[in-house]
């Protein structure tokens, strides 16, 4: 996502802590938001003493398979980083910068995990090489739905949280039960359906953002509700 769904999803996640993970946040990122740090592991792409991150962003694989069918990068990927992340922060002999930087890593990840483009396929980038217009302006399908369509509620990210955030409790244990495993296949298989409608060149507007309205805003919601669920998990 761009800074606006990667501040949605953690502003949801603020709301759904238990007490310990609360504590432990608030010490390891100096009283700093989850929607502040939120947007770190982007900032830190411009600097090439980070290069070797920026594969981890995201994962390709073929539409019809499932993650743990598929050949992996030797680069690493989304999940294989979530995984590193949680380790680091988890271990206790490594230094507090190590931890922090590995923290604001896996929040920003969970994030990536729930656009669709980023659990994609290689043959274009996940959607980064289909030219597209939006409302007249050139853009192209990641940019789509890591921004343009998020971007076309006016809303600031706590409006959008606020708004997602309606959800009982059953439907938030459902919502966050699973592994990355599954949440990575059921980002995965939204892409078949996104890429059957939208051709290259093709003019993007109003209908699109209706018609994506539900799946953009669930993918919002799963994303906060879940880095909630990872962070309670990795400081209980
Ligand atoms: N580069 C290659 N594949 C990509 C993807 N799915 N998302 C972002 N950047 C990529
Ligand atoms: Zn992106
Ligand atoms: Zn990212």
């Amino acid at each position: 996502w761009g800074k606006t769904g990667h501040r949605v999803t953690g502003h949801i996640a603020e709301n759904h802590l238990t007490g310990k993970a609360k504590r432990a946040l608030k010490d390891l990122l100096d009283g700093h938001s989850l929607a502040f740090v939120s947007t770190f592991a982007d900032e830190i792409k411009a600097d090439r003493k980070y290069s070797k991150f920026s594969a981890w962003h995201y994962v390709n694989y073929p539409l019809d398979m499932r993650y743990e069918d598929a050949p992996k990068s030797k680069y690493g990927d989304l999940i294989t980083a979530i995984e590193e992340c949680t380790q680091i922060v988890k271990d206790k002999d490594r230094s507090r910068e190590d931890r922090v930087f590995y923290l604001k890593m896996l929040i920003h990840l969970i994030g990536d995990l729930h656009q669709p483009m980023h659990a994609s396929r290689a043959e274009d980038k996940g959607g980064n090489d289909i030219q597209l217009q939006w409302f007249g302006e050139g853009t192209n399908l990641h940019r789509v739905w890591d921004k343009n369509l998020i971007l076309s509620y006016g809303m600031t990210y706590t409006e959008l949280a606020n708004e997602l955030d309606q959800v009982s409790r059953k439907e938030r244990k459902k919502i966050q039960e699973g592994t990355i495993y599954n949440w990575v296949d059921e980002s995965h298989k939204l892409c078949g359906k996104i890429y059957e409608s939208a051709e290259v060149g093709e003019k993007l507007g109003y209908q699109y953002s209706y018609k994506y309205n539900d799946i953009l805003f669930q993918q919002l919601q799963k994303g906060g509700l879940r880095l909630a669920k990872v962070l309670n998990d990795l400081f209980d």
